[in-house]
């Protein structure tokens, strides 16, 4: 039997597109639409690997269920990096941890000009109407939710072309929040708000000497919440191009977690304060309560977990895999006073999902469904799926032998009563078939309702959504 550490890191076999997934179990009537999904589709593009879970080129998954079926389509984002690795039979652009093989005259070429990878592989969002692949690098890259072909650019700043930008905006009706990363002589943070058929505006800015790598922010019905993690970069080394883009940043835990809250109606800095250190990928949810704001996020004690997602600590399975603590923070944005912060749930989780279409700003969302790592198990990988109960501390468990799941998509049953009436959507690799097949749970009970096999490994991707139409 291949590890599952190696066929869920390694190349997709094909770009399929199938009509009916072979199904077990019946889907109910309420699940029609189609699951988008964002991932690395290949770590072996040519002669040179890459190196870590976040450098894979992008590949898009596309599950439409329709009728109580489900059909499927997989296709690698057409964009440059992905041209070039086809082409030339190498890595042409800079991924977030693996850096083509540069002479020192290539160096020198590529100074104020990275050349960070266009291949937008971590999220997808539907901003406005366009379906967007979203990656770290702010360029962006809209496909047709038909056919998966690209149509062409979308870029959040025009100011921050070929910087980062977190791959979670935050939408409130009809206006889309995101953050930015400049780098430069001066370097600062930048709150960008998108309205339909309007220019990219700022909301915010703040000037930083050493930015930190931050993958999501918070946004709550009257602020923006931006946690800075002592995890930075002297800028001049990431415009330098001195390492691949991560290596450059430096744990520098005396800093602190600086969080700073932004009035998002007027821009202004209404709150800087530090708090213990912490790492992070994500902001879970975030509301206010009496005057107080709150959010939650999933939080370690440091950025050990960038490491924990090299390969080659993946497939030496010498150590386990850091599991996230859902942690509560809440703050007086209006005046002085502690960050006060509690753990939410002991399991260990990431890439959390919540009924966000109904509960995003609510402080009555009572569950957060996640992948997470069984604590009686060695795996260097997810190997459970995590319901958290927010009320009672208390969760349930999904997981099953040789069966690594993704990020378990919520969607709610239109005529539920109840916020966990729904079913959670998760791509498994199935280490004893060689396959991946795509689970459908009960919310409410995490049994197994369906799942439709599909004929060869997906490799382990990121993110996605599921939507009605498209
Ligand atoms: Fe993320």
């Amino acid at each position: 039997m291949r590890k599952a550490y190696d066929i869920g890191f390694g190349q997709s076999e094909q770009e399929l597109v199938i009509d009916e997934l072979p199904l077990s179990g019946t889907l109910p009537k309420w699940v029609e639409g189609t699951l988008l999904r964002n991932g690395p589709g290949t770590f072996n593009p040519g002669e040179q690997d890459l190196r870590h879970w976040f450098d894979g080129l992008a590949m898009l998954h596309k599950f439409t269920f329709r009728d109580g079926k489900v059909s499927y389509a997989n296709k690698f984002l057409q964009c440059d990096a992905y041209s070039q690795a086809k082409e030339q039979g190498k890595i042409a652009y800079s991924e977030f941890a693996t850096d083509p093989c540069y002479t020192l005259f290539d160096r020198v070429k590529e100074v104020f000009s990275p050349g960070f990878t266009d291949s937008a592989k971590v999220n997808i969002g539907k901003l406005h109407g366009q379906f967007v692949a979203l990656g770290e690098p702010s360029l962006q890259v809209e496909f047709d939710p038909e056919t998966l072909e690209s149509v062409g650019v979308f870029a959040y700043d025009d100011k921050v072309k070929n910087h980062v930008t977190t791959v979670h905006p935050h939408a409130d009706r009809d206006t889309i929040f995101n953050l930015t990363t400049r780098f430069g002589r001066v370097s600062s943070y930048r709150f960008m708000k998108l309205e339909k058929e309007q220019p990219h505006q700022l909301v915010s800015r703040q000037k930083v000497k050493q930015p930190a790598y931050i993958h999501s922010f918070g946004m709550s019905p009257n602020y923006l919440i931006l946690t800075e993690y002592p995890f930075v970069v002297n800028p001049l080394s990431i415009l330098f191009h001195a390492k691949p883009f991560i290596e450059n940043y430096r744990w520098k835990p005396e800093r602190g977690t600086r969080i700073f809250i932004f009035n998002r109606h007027t821009g202004e800095l209404v709150k800087q304060t530090v708090t213990d250190p912490f790492f992070a990928f994500h902001h879970v949810n975030a509301f206010e309560r009496q005057g107080e704001l709150i959010f939650d996020m999933v939080v370690y004690p440091d950025p050990d977990i960038i490491d924990a997602f090299y390969l080659d600590r993946i497939r030496a399975e010498e150590k386990k895999l850091p599991g996230g603590e859902l942690r509560r923070f809440r703050l007086d944005p209006g005046g002085g006073g502690e960050v006060a912060a509690e753990t939410l749930c002991d399991e260990g989780v990431e890439l959390p999902r919540f009924d966000y279409d109904s509960l995003n700003m609510d402080g009555s969302y009572r569950y957060v469904y996640s992948i997470g790592v069984d604590r009686a198990k060695k795996n260097s990988f997810y190997d459970q799926i995590v319901k958290s109960d927010l009320q009672t501390g208390k969760a349930k468990i999904w997981k099953e032998e040789n069966s690594f799941p993704g990020e378990p998509v919520f969607l709610p049953n239109p005529d539920g009563k109840k916020e966990d009436d729904g079913v959670n959507l998760s791509i498994v690799l199935d280490e004893a078939n060689g396959s991946s097949f795509l689970l459908v749970l009960d919310s409410s009970d995490f049994s197994e309702i369906a799942r439709a096999t599909i004929p060869q490994p997906v490799l382990f991707g990121y993110h996605g959504s599921f939507y009605k139409t498209i």
